[in-house]
């Protein structure tokens, strides 16, 4: 039995439903993307990096990474709705076409002001992929274009989620017990 700080964790996804479910979503980026000549694939850290490593892994197009470093919740567990730039890219989007990647979709709070961060640099294409999308807490009109699974509302850590820091390594996604 997995915990953190004392806390029990119980598996929601396991690593090779996540695996599987990252592959389709590769081939649905590159349906999407067939005609790109060169994909920039944009992960917001920390909480993409997994996810991202692997679903680039499973598209097969010409494409570059970058990261943008935004943070919102702190040591926290609710969304504070204050979008922190850390670090932005360091490659221009004008007229290219980018794939914003994010671990989960929860509020909505961070990559709905990030879209609007990225778009009026327009871009010829943006589109967005979450691994996790929590619709019920959705504070913002927002939903990505490529969503992994949808989950419900409970305290999730692992594959990239961490509590407090703690977790991210986690090879499944898992609820925090009460
Ligand atoms: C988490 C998560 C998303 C965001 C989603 O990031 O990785 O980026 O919150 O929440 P929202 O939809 O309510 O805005 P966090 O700010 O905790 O930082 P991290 O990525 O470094 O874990
Ligand atoms: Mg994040």
């Amino acid at each position: 039995m997995e915990t953190i700080r004392g806390k029990r964790l119980s598996l929601l996804i396991k690593e090779e439903d996540i695996k599987k479910r990252v592959k389709e979503l590769g081939r649905e980026v590159e349906r999407d993307f067939a005609t790109s000549k060169e994909l920039i694939v944009v992960g917001l850290l920390k909480g993409a990096f997994i996810f991202m490593a692997d679903l680039v892994r499973e598209i097969k197009l010409p494409l570059k990474i970058d990261f943008l470093w935004v943070s919102s919740y702190g040591q926290s567990m609710e969304s504070s709705g204050n979008i922190k730039i850390v670090k932005d890219i360091d490659v221009d989007i004008e007229g290219r076409e980018v794939l914003l990647v994010d671990d989960i979709l929860d509020t909505g709070l961070t990559l709905k002001e990030i879209y609007e961060f990225l778009r009026i640099r327009n871009p010829s294409k943006l589109k967005t992929c979450v691994l996790l999308d929590k619709k019920e807490r959705r504070k913002v009109d927002f939903n990505a274009d490529y969503v992994g699974f949808e989950v419900p509302n409970l305290f999730l850590v692992g594959y990239g989620l961490d509590w407090g820091e703690l977790g991210r390594n986690l090879p499944g996604v898992y609820a925090v017990e009460d």
